[in-house]
């Protein structure tokens, strides 16, 4: 898929702009504080109807205006979308694709897919389990509309379950939980046995970049720490039906759901070390960049449609090897990466100069 054209109209530090990009590698170039991220974040809010830097959707509003636009042209293999997204100080956002506006966030995801790589993705790796889960909750729902809708549901009925925790006293919540904890077994099931597949897929992918990247001996393994070590749906929900059942009176004492998927993580590990805890920074950058590259040919192979990559601040932090290794991954791809000077050995890109007055 394509990213044609974007159009924004106060959306941070832009009054009005419109840029049109090419198929194939997109070098958005200018001094710092231009407003290179602003148009990457642009591009990430129009395909994920959120920000991947702040929570507070108004900071997005150009300061001392109302409303936020941004206009996205998309082509895909089969039809063409506009996307767009209105961020409102007022009335907050509303997203319309063609002439539908959406009433939920979940019609958004995989329409336009990204993978979206930043010095800050880092802490994927080395961070705490909050972070691995956001990538593979963030990576799934852009390809596995089921994956999205259950993880949803497991959300919701979580919320739900540890709101009564906090509300009622221990005898009515050992009497009441049971309608809870059986819809939410059901769907942390779905959850489960989705991001194992997902994690192996990608295991196997991100591996032979690292071997290409850091050299043929160096293997990245993920590993998938489920709640549950069951095969099947079925098990896995009766599983979970009892260890929440079992763990009533210890998350009564917490105060929260101490089990199921929104507690899981995943283990990266190169030579059988495990990167979250000893990885040097440059092992860390190298395991992301490969999971990352991974993670565009996981759709690929998914979807028959490349997504489209965006490489903020990355090129800078790399070393020679590594940013050969990343430009020759992305052929095929179209991808838009930000930096204050290019000076790589490529031939054919577009370069978009932005501009600090803007
Ligand atoms: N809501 C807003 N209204 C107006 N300006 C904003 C708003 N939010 C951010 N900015 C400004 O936009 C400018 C550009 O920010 P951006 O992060 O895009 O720069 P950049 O080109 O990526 O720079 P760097 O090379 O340092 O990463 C900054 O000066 C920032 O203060
Ligand atoms: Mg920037």
């Amino acid at each position: 898929m394509i990213v044609e054209k974007v159009t924004l109209e106060n959306f941070r530090n832009y009054k009005k702009r419109e840029i049109t990009f090419r198929d194939g590698l997109n070098v958005i170039c200018g001094l710092n504080a231009a407003g290179k991220t602003n148009l990457m974040e642009s591009i990430f809010v129009a395909a994920i109807g959120r920000s991947p830097r702040t929570k507070n959707e108004k900071d997005m509003i150009k300061m001392g205006e109302d409303r936020a636009f941004i206009h996205l042209d998309l082509k895909k293999k089969f039809r063409d979308h506009k996307i767009n997204v209105e961020i409102s100080k007022t009335e907050g956002k509303k997203i319309k694709v063609d002439d539908a506006v959406l009433t939920r966030l979940g019609e958004l995801l995989g329409l336009l897919t990204v993978v979206y790589f930043s010095p800050d993705e880092l802490k994927m790796i080395k961070e705490a389990p909050q972070e691995r889960r956001r990538f593979i909750d963030l990576s799934l729902s852009q390809e596995n509309k089921p994956y999205y809708l259950a993880l949803s549901k497991y959300n919701k009925i979580l919320a739900q379950r540890n709101k009564l925790i906090k509300s009622t006293d221990f005898a009515e919540f050992s009497t009441t939980a049971f309608i809870w904890e059986t819809q939410m077994s059901e769907a942390a099931a779905e959850v489960i046995v989705k991001r194992r597949e997902f994690i192996k897929k990608i295991s196997e992918i991100a591996d032979s970049y690292h071997r290409k990247i850091a050299g043929e001996k160096e293997d990245l393994t993920l590993f998938y720490e489920p709640c549950s070590d069951f095969e099947t749906k079925e098990e896995i929900k009766k599983d979970l039906e009892r260890a929440l059942e079992e763990n009533r009176k210890k998350d009564y004492e917490l105060g929260y759901t101490s089990v199921g998927p929104h507690r899981e993580d995943f283990s990266i590990t190169t030579g059988g070390v495990d990167l979250r805890k000893f990885g040097s920074q440059g092992q860390q950058r190298t395991a992301a960049l490969a999971i990352k590259l991974a993670e565009i040919e996981y759709y690929y192979k998914e979807s028959g449609e490349k997504p489209v990559l965006l490489l903020d601040d990355v090129l800078s932090e790399l070393d020679e090897k590594r940013r050969t290794a990343l430009l020759k991954a992305t052929e095929g791809t179209q991808t838009f990466i930000t930096c204050t000077e290019f000076t790589e050995p490529v031939q054919d890109y577009l370069e978009i100069k932005i501009q600090k007055q803007e």
